[in-house]
């Protein structure tokens, strides 16, 4: 196959190139700054603007059999400004954009099979204790109407033929992962506890298979549409919490009170405090056996020093 990355500098972005390369795929990694990212054996980095339909990534689409869109300000970085807030939003659409107008130039017959569009587990919102699937109604937070707009761009490639798949994300368990690591560094200065009253429901999934279910949706023609990226493991924050303690052993106990995260961290603090009892309904459907189904194993291979 040969499968153009957007975003592909990030950090899903070079280990689902790396996984790709190792079978012999052809990968070609979009980045805005190719002349930045480090090198990566088996992968070409090509300029894009992340808001045009110009340059040579339009020619390499014609004959690729797949697009993986992971382009987007990032989340976790930094404070949510007002600013701030309006580019998370408009880079993730102009990126999508670009890329529907780069399919819609493509003559029918060279127009890659399949469409990966990157979307946050978010996209539910703050959900209580319902079960939630890929069939359930969207939230109503900012991340939430993020994803759903997302999504929404990245769908209008599926009238030009294109299968389109959305890989709804919970919070990456991986080393060197953003969020892993602010989740779990309080624990390691002692400090680790509860977020808010713990009783949300925490989503997660392990790097391995978040990247075996972009392989998943790549090379599967029947998966389409949305798909929950979540381990089978869903667990309240606050047994997370003891188990992240347990697992390097230090102590949970230091809780965040709700009121001084949303203080702290106004908009942001959804991201710690909304909770949703989200299962892969989907992945399980496909067949997809996951490698880390089980929070501890999962934390037990990440956390550990090797
Ligand atoms: N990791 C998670 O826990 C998680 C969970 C849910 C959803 N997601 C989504 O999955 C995608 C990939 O995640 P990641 O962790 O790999 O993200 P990442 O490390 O932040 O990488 C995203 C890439 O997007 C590009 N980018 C940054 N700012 C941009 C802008 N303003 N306009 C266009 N492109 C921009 C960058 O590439 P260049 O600078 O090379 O252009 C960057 O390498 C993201 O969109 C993220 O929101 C991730």
């Amino acid at each position: 196959m040969r499968v153009l990355i957007t975003g592909g500098s990030g950090y899903i972005g070079r280990r689902l190139a790396a996984s790709l390369a190792a079978d012999q795929h052809e990968v070609i990694s979009l980045s805005r700054r190719p002349e930045t990212a480090p090198p990566q054996s088996g992968v070409r980095f090509i300029k894009w603007d992340a808001r045009t339909a110009e340059g040579d990534w339009v020619n390499e689409l014609a004959g690729a059999q797949g697009i993986v869109n992971l382009a987007g300000a990032s989340i976790g970085k930094g404070r949510w400004t007002r600013q701030r807030m309006a580019q998370i939003l408009s880079s993730r659409l102009s990126a999508t954009s670009a890329i529907v107008e780069a399919i819609n130039r493509t003559p029918a017959d060279r127009r890659p099979s399949v469409l990966v569009n990157a979307s946050g587990i978010d996209y539910y919102g703050n959900r209580g204790d319902e079960l939630v699937t890929e069939e359930s109604e969207p939230g109503d937070s900012f991340l939430a109407r993020v994803s759903q707009q997302w999504e929404a761009a990245a769908r209008q490639a599926q009238p030009l033929g294109v299968r389109v798949v959305l890989l709804r994300t919970a919070l990456v368990f991986g080393r060197g992962a953003l969020a892993f690591r602010l989740l779990t560094l309080p624990f390691r200065v002692f400090a680790g506890g509860p977020l808010g009253d713990g009783r949300q429901w925490f989503t997660w999934i392990h790097v391995d298979d978040h990247i075996g279910l972009y392989r998943l949706a790549l090379e599967n023609p029947q998966v389409s549409g949305p798909v929950n990226a979540v381990a089978p493991d869903v667990r309240r924050q606050r047994e997370v919490a003891r188990e992240i303690g347990r697992v390097l052993h230090r102590p949970a106990v230091v809780p965040a009170p709700t009121p001084l995260l949303r203080l702290v961290l106004g908009a942001q603090s959804h991201l710690l405090l909304d909770g949703r009892h989200a299962v892969p309904a989907r992945a399980r459907a496909a067949g997809y056996a996951f490698r880390f189904a089980g929070l501890h194993e999962a934390l037990e291979d990440t956390l550990r020093a090797r």
